[in-house]
């Protein structure tokens, strides 16, 4: 059994990505994975400093944003995160590259850095060109991390599905 935080990065609610994040989840969780979500939109996570407190003190953020702390509690719970976001010129939108900048002070506890997770990409487009988006989730790469997975493009709520449904 997995843990999962999904980190939804679609300011829409109901949107495209929202619905393959809804078939992932679902599915996931009727496999007997243990699944969270965060709505980034809907948090208080005010983006990265660039102050370098963190590694210095390796104590966490200077920040003190309660969603923000959620979503350090999330990083050190899981063993499976899921990056879902829509394509915002190119890219993932403001709201996901906020907490992935501000990993970088969970990445300064102790112990964290060299933390194995599995990582998922989740996205939808207009145009269909997931270049950008894909380069940019190449990040898990950098932090040792696993990638287990995308789903790039509305109404591809099965493969999410699918997908969920093969997470152990
Ligand atoms: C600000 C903004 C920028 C966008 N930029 C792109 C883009 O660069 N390439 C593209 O193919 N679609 C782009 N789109 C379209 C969205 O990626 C697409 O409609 C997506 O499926 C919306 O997902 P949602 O329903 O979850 O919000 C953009 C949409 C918005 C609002």
């Amino acid at each position: 059994m997995a843990k999962i935080i999904v980190f939804n990065g679609a300011p829409r609610k109901n949107g495209a990505t929202a619905s393959l994040i809804q078939a992932f989840t679902e599915s996931a969780a009727n496999s007997g994975n243990e699944v969270r979500e965060a709505y980034i939109q809907g948090m208080n996570i005010q983006n990265y400093l660039g102050c370098d407190v963190c590694m210095k003190t390796h104590k966490g953020c200077v920040q003190k944003d309660e969603g923000m702390a959620k979503i350090y509690e999330d990083l050190t719970w899981c063993d499976t995160i899921v990056f879902a976001s829509p394509v915002h010129f190119a890219y993932m939108t403001a709201q996901l590259r906020a907490v992935v900048d501000r990993m970088w002070a969970w990445f300064n506890l102790p112990g964290n850095f060299g933390a194995k997770r599995k990582t998922v990409l989740i996205s939808t487009s207009r145009g269909g060109d997931y270049t950008a988006i894909l380069q940019q989730y190449g990040m898990y790469a950098m932090l040792g991390w696993e990638d287990i997975g995308h789903i790039l493009g509305a109404g591809k709520e099965n493969e999410a599905k699918a997908l969920g449904a093969s997470i152990k």
